[in-house]
């Protein structure tokens, strides 16, 4: 199959680049298309075959459900039941934006294999005018996770789509650079309080300030990940990633250490390290750029600078976690 990449970065409101999107996705076809975290990977949410196309492409588990995009809050309210006055609360508060409220789904309404046969469905309005703009012309939800392999950092740039997707998918909107860079918030407001499953742009204290409590999922101790993908290891490139913390003369050692045994390193962090073979910069918008181009350099090890203080930046922590499967630097 020919992958075709089609540019709205200029052109975020002419009709006709809509219209391809739109005629592919109403015959069951899957297209990427950009939101405001990361690019996703879409198909008609009520189309079994369509959304097994997602799964087949992305090489993603069966048992990891997708995230529905709908163009409102009116909509989203067809879809889905139990809502709660904090739920509705969300919604009024962070969407459009980078919030995945989980709630019950209503029956029947999703294909299956969205909701990965749970009774729960993710479900968010995007604010990236491309995607908007896409399901209101499509006037369907859209099932769309990231659009990358499953396994691997999540698409920042049309181009990261292009490299994982050519071959596998018809179309590509591009964009240009997604704005936050990491995937959104997952609240599941299905429990009390409601608890983050995942972190993201929209922070437990930006959540707190319009429900109240709220609880991060790593703070429940023992309790299996109740989101299902997050148990999965994620964005990591090739060679090994160790996070170390971030302290400029540690990182210095680390370097000369890894050098003595012949190797060569990457180094993300906010500070510059011109000793490393080679450094990159560190926040949301260019960790998953920096992880990719970790892969196309030739490095022996990736040393991701994490602060000491646990409670500052948490989605980055969350990703350098997955991405080093843990593992710290010694
Ligand atoms: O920013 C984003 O959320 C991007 C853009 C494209 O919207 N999408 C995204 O989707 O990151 P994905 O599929 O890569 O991640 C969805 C996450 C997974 O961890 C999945 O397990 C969780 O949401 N999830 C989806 N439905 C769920 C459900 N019913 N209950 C619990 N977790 C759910
Ligand atoms: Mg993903």
């Amino acid at each position: 199959m020919e992958t075709k990449t089609i540019l709205v970065d200029k052109d975020v409101n002419k009709e006709e680049t809509y219209s391809q999107a739109v005629e592919m996705l109403k015959n069951g076809e899957i297209v990427a298309f950009p939101t405001e975290t990361v690019y996703g990977l879409g198909a008609v949410a009520t189309d079994t075959e369509a959304v097994d196309k997602i799964f087949k492409a992305k090489g993603r588990p069966a048992d990891n459900p997708l995230i529905v995009h709908v163009d409102s809050k009116e909509t989203a309210l067809k879809y889905v039941s139990n809502v709660t006055q904090k739920a509705e609360k969300c919604m009024d508060a962070f969407w459009p934006g980078a919030l995945t409220l989980i709630l019950k789904a209503k029956p029947d309404l999703f294909a299956d294999n969205v909701t990965a046969g749970l009774e729960t469905v993710g479900i968010r309005v995007p604010s990236h005018p491309v995607a908007l703009n896409l399901l209101r012309q499509l006037k369907m939800p859209l099932a769309a996770p990231s659009a990358n392999t499953s396994g691997k950092p999540s698409p920042t740039l049309a181009e990261h789509v292009y490299h994982d997707m050519n071959g596998k998918i018809p179309l590509v909107l591009d964009g240009g650079a997604t704005a936050i860079g990491i995937e959104s918030t997952v609240l599941d407001m299905t429990c009390e309080p409601p608890c983050i499953l995942r972190p993201g742009n929209v922070t437990k204290e930006q959540l707190e300030e319009v429900i109240g409590v709220v609880r991060l999922s790593t703070d429940i101790q023992g309790n299996a990940p109740k989101s299902p993908g997050m148990k999965y290891m994620h964005y990591a490139p090739e060679a090994p990633v160790y996070l170390i913390e971030e302290d400029v003369r540690l990182i210095e050692m680390a370097i000369d250490h890894v050098h003595n045994e012949g190797k060569k390193v990457a180094v993300l962090s906010h500070h510059e390290f011109p000793s490393a073979d080679f450094d990159f910069p560190l926040s949301a918008a260019t960790l998953y750029g920096s992880l990719r181009k970790c892969d196309m350099i030739d490095v022996n090890i990736i040393l991701a600078a994490v602060s000491a203080d646990k409670q500052k930046d948490v989605a980055i922590l969350n990703r350098l976690e997955k991405a080093a499967d843990h593992k710290w630097f010694s």
